[in-house]
């Protein structure tokens, strides 16, 4: 491929945010983005689930050209899952996005490799796009075994899902010792972790896969440090945790080419 992938740059709200401070908050970010904004760079915002009804509304009543997005669900359509919420009744939200194997969920809910994979299979089969997070520990960045554990991560994600799903899809790098430390991976580090993981997208499901799938890098991103990130080769979007909950800096990040 040889055009550039649109960036997706997406706020995960992780547990932050009422209903009501969800939609003063997608309210405030539409003032500040322009269409020139939206033509340069697909927006996402991922409000906890009991927010995802009142923002779909402010969205489409509002007619603003930002994604709405889930950050987790269940792998089965429905049944005996008592706090679960599954990827069909997300779609009829309008969901398009939906987080899969974030950190959080592998470390503190014990999500496994195979979990993830059954999610984004179901994400898919549901007809949005999963956002697959995969990430190493400080431990294996720091005795070399941090490609090695991301590079499983996608292959163990991506079983059985075909080179024309992947290649619709979105793999979040997040280096889980930067996420909310505000440590960032250099952009170099950042751009070689991404291109190592086109190159297992590349290996597994061919070249047009890896040249579609959009790459984003998530630790710590602000509006100082995402124009250079972003001006990775790799590096296609960004997931942005505690810098999404307000809609100054959110936006700031969005326009990141003003500030390359
Ligand atoms: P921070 O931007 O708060 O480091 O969070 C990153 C993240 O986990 C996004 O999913």
């Amino acid at each position: 491929m040889s055009e550039r992938r649109k960036p997706l740059i997406s706020g995960n709200w992780k547990m932050n945010h009422n209903h009501f401070e969800a939609i003063q908050t997608v309210q405030k970010l539409s003032y500040q983005l322009t269409r020139d904004d939206y033509d340069a760079v697909d927006v996402s915002v991922h409000p906890p689930f009991t927010n995802l009804r009142s923002v779909q509304t402010v969205l489409e009543a509002d007619d603003i050209p930002v994604a709405l997005g889930a950050q987790h669900c269940h792998w089965e359509d429905k049944g005996a899952f008592t706090g679960e919420v599954s990827p069909p009744m997300l779609a009829k939200l309008n969901v398009r996005y939906v987080i899969a194997g974030h950190s959080e969920r592998r470390d503190l809910f014990d999500e496994t490799d195979e979990m993830v994979n059954r999610k984004v299979r179901a994400i898919l089969a549901a007809g949005m796009t999963p956002i697959m997070c995969v990430g190493e520990h400080l431990e294996e960045r720091e005795d070399g075994t941090a490609e090695q554990r991301v590079s499983s991560q996608v292959e163990a994600g991506l079983a059985d899902v075909s080179p024309e799903q992947v290649a619709g899809m979105v793999i979040a790098y997040e280096p889980i010792w930067a996420i909310g430390t505000g440590r960032t991976a250099t952009p170099e580090d950042a751009q070689a972790m991404s291109a190592t993981i086109r190159e297992v997208v590349r290996r597994s499901k061919g070249a047009d896969s890896a040249g579609s799938v959009r790459i984003q890098y998530g630790g710590s991103v602000k509006p100082t440090n995402a124009g250079e990130l972003m001006g990775q080769p790799d590096i296609d979007g960004a997931l942005v945790g505690g810098a999404s909950l307000d809609p100054d800096n959110f936006s700031r990040i969005v326009q990141f080419r003003h500030t390359t």
